[in-house]
């Protein structure tokens, strides 16, 4: 995967990219410092302007680094980074040697993010870059974030016309969703509901 697939997209169908529920990939930068950590729990929260909450529990390196630089990026990886999700949410990247970061430990090559400059990881199939809108009180009590999104970019074998197209096909890239102790469903397919007469 790489640039030739990656779309952006309108700001007006970002909520689409995590309202069914994967997992996320939820990057970071600091004052020298990059990191990635794995985040079951996301979603939308608002259309206009375009925003996700995310909870990061606050002893994760993740939340230092979002606190000090006011961002965070969000990766939607497919199947081919089951493991290294899995990794990047089993072990912490701040005790990690001078001079790696869990992107390098565990072969996620990252491109910088357009308008923040956050690390996001290339092989993923979504990627959104997020302004922190400072909540202290969710952020303490709740260990939740609220982003405002400022960019967005998706797949286009994958996500077209403003929403994702989970068909046999492109089944390696389908999201991600998480049961539990590593093990992932990813969608499959879709079903087209009839609109109903109305009451
Ligand atoms: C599949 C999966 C989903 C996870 N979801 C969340 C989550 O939604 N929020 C959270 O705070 N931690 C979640 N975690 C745990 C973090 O990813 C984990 O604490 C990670 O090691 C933090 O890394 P860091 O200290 O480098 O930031 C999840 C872990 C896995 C494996």
């Amino acid at each position: 995967m790489g640039a030739d697939v990656r779309r952006d997209i309108d700001l007006a169908h970002a909520s689409r990219l995590v309202n069914h529920g994967p997992t996320v990939l939820v990057t970071s930068a600091h004052a020298g410092r990059v990191n990635v950590m794995a985040a079951a729990w996301s979603m939308p929260v608002e259309f206009t302007p375009p925003r996700i909450a995310v909870v990061i529990d606050k002893r994760t390196f993740t939340a230092e680094l979002v606190a000090a630089s006011g961002r965070f990026g969000l990766c939607l990886p497919a199947r081919a980074l089951a493991d290294a999700t899995y990794a990047v949410g089993s072990a912490s990247g701040r005790d990690l040697p001078a001079g790696t970061d869990k992107f390098a430990r565990h072969g996620l090559a990252h491109f910088a993010g357009p308008v923040l400059g956050l690390p996001l990881v290339v092989d993923a199939v979504a990627w959104v870059e997020c302004r922190v809108i400072p909540e202290p009180h969710a952020q303490a009590a709740y260990d939740t974030w609220f982003g405002e999104v400022v960019w967005a970019a998706a797949d286009d074998r994958v996500f077209s016309g403003g929403r994702w197209s989970f068909r046999d096909d492109n089944r390696d890239l389908h999201t991600l969703h998480h049961l539990g102790g590593g093990v992932f469903a990813w969608p499959h397919g879709t079903v087209q509901a009839r609109s109903s007469p109305g009451p």
